[in-house]
């Protein structure tokens, strides 16, 4: 497996060919020291917590999907597309990801045509597989396909539930704008799954029924993370993987990190490259309330106490 130094140099390089998030007007004497900064995404479809995040300017987008929807309150499609409809007012011209839940080639193309109409700034989201754990029936490759014709379309997208570095490839190569590899919930995978007894991260790396014929368990790479051996962090290394590929491939898809569990896991992604990171509210304000920020915050504010109302500031 790569390691951090290894990789910079391609990293870097496919930044400086990435977007750039913060430009600096004409006229203005201090450029902007971020020009292609990691964009920050909120999780959510709740516009309560869309409209703080960008009134403070933390956020330069929205990813939902049918559960964040649900969860939001939305109980039909028309009010999860009335609901949507309102986010990409409020985030215009902020990207805003809508996902598909139709199940069929033709299905899907026509509700990403709807759902494209309901503002300039939409993302479909279209998932990668999955399809014939919900019907045996389903072509298997639908999510490739519709991304596919969604891009002979022009219609901007964004694979989601990508889960190894194969899929954001399929996915890149079929035209995607964004894949998004779900890291938090391969991490909650290993916390549930590994064997204490085994090698940190067994979980995705040993499959109980295969044996070679003398009986031995053999190790190998499951369907979640492609290479480097068995380790914790598989989550935010499948970020990396991605990222490396992308970079010797000289692939613009953006790589949006998502399912993020908690403010660590954010500098990690940052670490192994990610482009843009999708991040649930709680957890960005979490962030800026560290404990020894408060502490320290309290106890300037007491020391700014003795200069109060003596002179000017
Ligand atoms: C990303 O776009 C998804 O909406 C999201 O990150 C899924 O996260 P979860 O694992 O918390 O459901």
């Amino acid at each position: 497996m790569f390691e951090i130094e290894d990789i910079a140099a391609a990293l870097i390089q496919r930044r400086r060919e990435m977007p750039v998030i913060n430009g600096t007007p004409k006229g203005k004497n201090i450029a902007h020291p971020a020009p292609r900064a990691p964009r920050i995404f909120a999780d959510t479809a709740k516009i309560d917590e869309i409209k703080p995040l960008l009134d403070a300017g933390i956020i330069n987008g929205v990813t939902t999907n049918p559960t964040l929807l649900k969860r939001a309150g939305a109980s039909s499609w028309d009010e999860a597309k009335s609901m949507l409809t309102e986010i990409l007012k409020a985030c215009n011209p902020a990207p805003v990801s809508l996902e598909l839940t139709q199940l069929t080639e033709d299905e899907m193309v026509a509700q990403a045509q709807e759902l494209w109409k309901l503002g300039p700034n939409g993302v479909i989201k279209v998932p990668i597989g999955g399809y014939q754990a919900v019907d045996k029936k389903l072509d298997p490759h639908t999510g490739l396909k519709v991304l596919r014709k969604l891009w002979e379309k022009d219609i901007r997208t964004n694979a989601t539930l990508v889960f190894n570095t194969t899929q954001a490839f399929w996915a890149a190569n079929a035209g995607a704008t964004y894949v998004s590899p779900f890291l938090g919930r391969v991490a909650d995978y290993l916390y549930k799954h590994d064997q204490p007894e085994r090698t940190p991260g067994n979980a995705l790396y040993y499959i109980e029924d295969h044996k070679n014929s003398d009986g031995d368990q053999h190790v190998f790479n499951s369907e979640y993370v492609a290479s480097g051996g068995a380790r914790k962090d598989a989550g935010v290394r499948l970020i990396r993987e991605v990222a490396n590929v992308f970079a010797n491939y000289d692939i613009h898809t953006e790589i949006l990190a998502a399912s993020v569990r908690n403010a660590s896991q954010l500098t990690e992604i940052m670490v192994a490259g990610a482009d843009i990171l999708t991040v649930p509210a709680h957890i960005l304000t979490d962030v800026a309330n560290h404990p020894l920020s408060d502490e320290g915050m309290v106890s300037f504010n007491n020391d700014a106490q003795t200069f109060a109302g003596k002179g000017k500031k």
